[in-house]
């Protein structure tokens, strides 16, 4: 029999991962035990607070559904997502920046020919978006792959909205044989991460607003090369200096150029004003030996 003070019991529960026979997961583990008990003995963890913390995680488990990962917004809020993002993604080279993937990705989105409206029937200013996809020593890179979202115009995403059931301001283009992609779109606004769930709660309770800058998401990838997920912010746009997931990445900010009715870079007629950015990711071979 033996017995453990506010002290002893953090080796005590490392020395039973002693027979871990997975080194990785031993270490993690270790540190996670290491530093979750410090942090019980530094803020003095009072029975009550240690129960409200096991009922908010219980909440949070128990938002998720097939279509909202309320843990993901968790991580995200905390910034925990941008931070392993950038420690395993470092920007090298020149290649595009990561970012967050965020709550919304859903996989599957349809291929779409380049030059399509990917937000057909969708709230929202037109926007058309082009750019090229290179390798990091310049090369362009065909056939490779943008998987696209976003909100609409007023910041829902097509799974916040009742009532819709199917994909909206969804798709994937591919660049062509120069590594050019084209394809039209609106202009995102910026949004609340959802605040109708314990996530929301805990903002709340900090006094942190909730809102993200306008942006769309993308994962771009190309054969031999490292896919990144990342976003193009709206230059201008509300809470860039105060993303609620501290996704925000300065060279990521991209401007929208305003046009009046009239034609379309796609020779189409347009009504109402328009935007185009242009944006070129570049992407870091996947080894030095496929570059
Ligand atoms: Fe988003």
């Amino acid at each position: 029999m033996r017995e453990f003070d506010e002290r002893s019991i953090t080796q005590a529960v490392i020395g039973r991962l002693a027979e871990c026979p997975d080194l990785r997961f031993k270490e993690v583990m270790t540190s996670l035990v290491t530093h979750l008990h410090d942090f019980v003995r530094e803020v003095k963890l009072t029975e009550p607070e240690w129960m409200a913390a096991i009922q908010f995680l219980t909440d949070v488990g128990q938002a998720c559904t097939e279509k909202r990962q309320e843990l993901i917004l968790l991580s995200d809020t905390l910034g925990v997502s941008v931070l392993v993002i950038t420690i395993n993604h470092p920007a090298e080279e020149g290649s595009v920046e990561s970012t967050v993937l965020g709550p919304y990705y859903w996989e599957g989105a349809p291929e779409l020919p380049r030059g399509s409206n990917l937000a057909e029937g969708v709230k929202g200013e037109p926007a058309f978006y082009s750019g090229r996809v290179l390798s990091t020593d310049g090369r362009p890179l065909p056939n490779a792959l943008l998987d696209i979202w976003s909100g609409d115009g007023e910041g829902n995403y097509d799974m916040q909205i009742p009532g819709e059931t199917g994909m909206k301001a969804r798709g994937r283009i591919r660049t062509d044989a120069e590594g050019r992609y084209w394809f039209r779109s609106i202009r995102p606004t910026f949004y609340p991460v959802p605040t109708d769930g314990p996530v929301g709660r805990m903002l709340r309770k900090t006094g942190s607003h909730p809102y993200r800058p306008g942006h769309v998401h993308m994962i771009v990838s190309a054969p031999g090369h490292l896919p990144v997920t990342t976003h193009l912010f709206v230059a201008g746009s509300k809470y860039l200096d105060s993303d609620a997931v501290f996704g925000m990445k300065e060279s990521l900010v991209v401007q929208f150029k305003r046009h009046p009715p009239g034609a379309g870079p796609d020779g189409e007629r347009l009504d109402t004003p328009f935007y185009s950015v242009d944006y070129d990711f570049r992407l870091r071979p996947a080894a030095p030996d496929r570059a």
